[in-house]
C-alpha cells in the first residue's frame, strides 16, 4: 500500500467543531458562535478584565498588603499555582511553577511563546480557540508577560492553517488599537509587544525547542536539553513556553480566583479541559468539560459509539499515548492522574480517538507508526532509525508476511528507543507500540498466524491477506 492509500483511509470528515451545547461548564468556549471573535464580543462576556484587574483599572481598592490597586507579579503568579492549572500541550506540567522559574531579574531580553502548532495526530481545539476566541489567548499572554516581567511575545500558529493565523493577526490589530498591547497598556508602565508566526506544518516544531529553532528562521530541529528555555530560549534568551489553551485559561483564573478555578476539576488537575474526540462516534468535535469528567459522560456527549456498535479502545491523549481497553477505559476519569495512574497511558493534548469493534489494531498502529517514522527530525539515530524499523515490521504483519519473532524484535526495538533520544518524539513513537501489544498482542499473533486480521467478518475494517 503506498503512502496515498494509507492517508485515504484517515480523512477528517470536517464536522468537528467546538459550537453545540455539549459541554460542561465551558470557561474558554462558553458563548461562542463563530461570528462573536471580535474584541467587543470578547468585553461583553468579560474580556480583558482580567488584565483590568492586574494593572488596577478595574476601580478596586488598593490591595491591603501591597498598597496598590490591582495584582503583583508574585501575586498573579500565586493565582495560577493555586488554581492548579497545569500545561495543555502535552506534559501537564504545572503552569504556575514553570512561571516562577523565569529569571525575572534577568537584565536582558526575555521572551514569551504561545505554542499553537498543534500537530498531535487527533487534536483540534487550539485552532477552534484561536480562531473563534482570540482575545482570550492574546489577554492570558499579557497577564503572563506582566507577571514575568517580559516585553516581547510571539504566537507561533501550525502552517496548515493558515486562516488561522489571519484571523489571529486581525484579533491583534484589534488589541493594539484598544490599547491592550503595545506601550504603556492602559496607561500603566508595563509594555509588551506580541507578534503572531507562522510554520510550515511539521509535527516536530511543536516540540518547545525545536519551535524556538523555527522560530528563529532555523530547520526545526530540538536541542538538547538542558540548558531549558527558562535559562536559554528564543535567541539564547530565558524564555517561557505554554501551549494556546493554557493560555486562554489564565483570564478566567485572574476574573474568578485560583481557588473557584481549581473547584472546577479535582484535587492536582484544576479546571476544565478540553477534548478533542474523533473517531468512531457519533458526533466527533471539541468539548469542554471539567477535569474528572468521566469518560464515560465524555462518550455520551459525543452521542456514543458510531452505529451502536461496541467499544473497543480508546487513544485518550494524542496518538503518541498508549491505547486502553475498552473496559478500563470506561472505570477512568478524564484527568492526568486517573489517565496515568489507573489507565496507564497520558491525558496528552486531550485528543481522545474513539475505537469501535470493526478496528484492527495491527491496521491502527502501521498508521500510527507510519506518521512517526516520517515526523522523525533525523538527529538521533534510536529515532531515526528505529521508527522507520517499527513501521516497517507492522506494515508487513499488516500485509500478511509478519514472522512470529516480529513481536519481541517490535518490543525490542520500541524499548531501545525509549529514553534514548534527544526530544520525546522518540517515546512517542515507542509507547503507543508497547501499549498495543500489551492489550492486543493476541490480534498480531492472530494476523501473522492466519494471515488475516480477527476483526469480525462484517467489520469494515477486516481484510484479507493473501
Ligand atoms: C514531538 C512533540 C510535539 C509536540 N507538539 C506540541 C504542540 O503541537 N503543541 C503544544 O502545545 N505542545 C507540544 N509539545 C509539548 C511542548 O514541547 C511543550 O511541552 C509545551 O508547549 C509546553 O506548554 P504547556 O506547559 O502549556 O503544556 C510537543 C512535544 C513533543 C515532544
Ligand atoms: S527523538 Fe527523533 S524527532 Fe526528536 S530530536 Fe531525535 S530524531 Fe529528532
Amino acid at each position: 500500500m503506498n503512502v496515498e492509500q494509507i492517508l485515504s483511509q484517515f480523512q477528517a470528515t470536517g464536522v468537528e467543531s467546538c459550537f453545540h451545547d455539549r459541554h460542561i461548564n465551558p470557561q474558554i468556549y462558553a458563548g461562542l458562535n463563530g461570528k462573536n471573535w471580535g474584541i467587543q464580543d470578547y468585553e461583553a462576556r468579560g474580556g480583558y478584565a482580567a488584565l483590568r484587574k492586574i494593572l488596577g483599572k478595574d476601580g478596586a481598592e488598593p490591595h491591603a498588603e501591597t498598597g496598590v490597586a490591582g495584582m503583583t507579579q508574585d501575586q498573579v503568579i500565586a493565582t495560577v499555582k493555586e488554581s492548579g492549572l497545569r500545561g495543555r500541550g502535552g506534559a501537564g506540567f504545572p503552569t504556575g511553577l514553570k512561571w516562577s522559574f523565569m529569571p525575572r531579574q534577568f537584565p536582558g531580553q526575555k521572551y514569551l511563546v504561545c505554542n499553537s502548532d498543534e500537530g498531535e495526530p487527533g487534536t483540534c481545539k487550539d485552532r477552534d480557540i484561536m480562531e473563534y476566541n482570540p482575545h482570550t489567548v492574546i489577554e492570558g499572554m499579557i497577564i503572563a508577560a506582566y507577571a514575568m516581567g517580559i516585553s516581547v511575545g510571539y504566537n507561533y500558529i501550525h502552517g496548515e492553517i493558515f486562516h488561522t493565523y489571519e484571523r489571529f493577526e486581525a484579533a491583534l490589530e484589534e488589541a493594539r488599537a484598544a490599547g491592550y498591547l503595545g506601550n504603556n497598556i492602559m496607561g500603566s508602565t508595563f509594555s509588551f509587544q506580541l507578534h503572531a508566526s507562522h510554520g510550515f506544518g511539521a509535527y516536530i516544531c511543536g516540540e518547545e525547542t525545536a519551535l524556538l529553532e523555527s522560530l528563529e528562521g532555523k530547520k526545526g530541529q530540538p536541542r538538547f536539553k538542558p540548558p531549558f528555555p527558562a535559562s536559554f530560549g528564543l535567541y539564547g534568551k530565558p524564555t517561557t513556553i505554554n501551549n494556546t489553551e493554557t493560555f486562554a485559561a489564565v483570564p478566567w483564573i485572574i476574573r474568578n480566583g485560583g481557588q473557584a478555578y481549581l473547584e472546577c476539576g479535582k484535587p492536582n488537575n484544576g479546571g476544565t479541559k478540553i477534548f478533542s474526540v474523533s473517531g468512531d462516534v457519533e458526533r466527533p468535535g471539541n468539548y469542554e468539560v471539567p477535569m474528572g469528567t468521566p469518560f464515560a459522560k465524555l462518550l455520551e456527549l459525543a452521542g456514543g459509539v458510531r452505529g451502536g456498535r461496541q467499544l473497543k479502545a480508546v487513544i485518550p491523549g494524542g496518538s503518541s499515548s498508549p491505547v486502553v481497553p475498552a473496559e478500563l477505559m470506561m472505570k477512568l476519569t478524564m484527568d492526568y492522574d486517573s489517565i496515568a495512574k489507573e489507565g496507564g497511558s497520558m491525558l496528552g493534548s486531550g485528543a481522545v480517538i474513539v475505537m469501535d469493534e470493526t478496528r484492527c489494531m495491527v491496521q491502527a498502529l502501521a498508521r500510527l507508526s507510519y506518521f512517526y517514522s516520517h515526523e522523525s527530525c533525523g538527529q538521533c539515530t534510536p529515532c531515526r532509525e528505529g521508527t522507520g524499523w517499527l513501521w516497517r515490521m507492522v506494515d508487513r504483519i499488516e500485509h500478511g508476511q509478519g514472522r512470529v519473532s516480529d513481536i519481541d524484535m517490535l518490543d525490542s526495538v520500541a524499548g531501545n528507543i525509549m529514553g534514548r533520544t534527544i526530544c520525546a518524539l522518540g517515546d512517542a513513537a515507542a509507547m503507543p507500540v508497547r501499549g498495543m501489544l500489551k492489550h492486543f498482542r493476541h490480534e498480531f499473533v492472530h494476523l501473522i498466524e492466519h494471515k488475516t486480521s480477527m476483526v469480525g467478518a462484517d467489520a469494515t475494517a477486516v481484510k484479507t491477506h493473501g
